[in-house]
């Protein structure tokens, strides 16, 4: 049974990228998939200090509630990230999450050692869901860049190609309205289970 794990990306609860995340973990767990969900805003997770402690063993030295995503990361064969675009990035709470995985960058490209995973586990693949208020064409391009060095930080291969960019939703649960992307939503996280 493949593993997806949702990463919930917004610190507005029921705001329009956790109504998608869970159409999309709904559409996963249609496909057999197991599902879990973590929740970034409820956590207390502070930003990377660059203390390189983590170049010794690949272990973090701060400690906080970044244990319990570094625990869901490893576990995951799938991991999905829903997120609005703050100032045409990633909010500062999922960008905290994204500074934390230093520590597997550094088991990759200091220690040389794989991510932690047992060898029988099936590949590893990333995906994404993003919401924004406005329209512009470069709207999603910053998250893009992060996610393409975040996703091979974690040894995930990041899967564009099913990528849900969606602009103009900015009210609070607005994408009630927008019936094609929900179940854009479901197909992808259906979609992703299945690769
Ligand atoms: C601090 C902040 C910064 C924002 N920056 C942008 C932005 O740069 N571009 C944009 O299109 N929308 C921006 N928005 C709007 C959100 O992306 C939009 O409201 C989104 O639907 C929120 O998703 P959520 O309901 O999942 O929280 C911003 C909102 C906030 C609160």
């Amino acid at each position: 049974m493949v593993k997806v794990l949702g990463i919930m990306g917004s610190p507005r609860r029921d705001g329009n990228s956790e109504i998608l995340l869970s159409r999309a973990l709904e559409g996963a767990a249609a496909a057999g998939a197991e599902v879990k969900r973590i929740r970034l805003a409820g956590l207390n997770i502070s930003g990377c200090t660059e203390c390189n402690d983590c170049y010794e063993d690949g272990s973090c030295s701060t400690a906080d509630d970044m244990d319990r995503v570094y625990a869901a990361l490893e576990w995951a064969d799938r991991i999905l990230l829903s997120s609005p675009i703050f100032f045409m990035g990633l909010p500062s709470q999922t960008k905290a999450m994204v500074d934390r995985t230093q520590r597997y960058w550094a088991l990759k490209y200091v220690l040389h050692k794989p991510f932690p995973r047992l060898p029988e586990a099936p590949p590893r693949y990333g995906s994404f869901i993003g919401v924004g208020a406005t329209k512009g064409k470069r709207l999603f391009d910053g998250a893009i860049l992060t996610l393409r060095y975040f996703f091979d930080a974690i040894g995930a291969e990041p899967r564009e190609d099913l990528y849900l960019l969606i602009r103009k939703v900015d009210e609070k649960g607005e994408i009630m309205e927008r019936a094609a992307e929900l179940d854009a939503a479901y197909k992808m996280g259906k979609a992703l289970a299945k690769l």
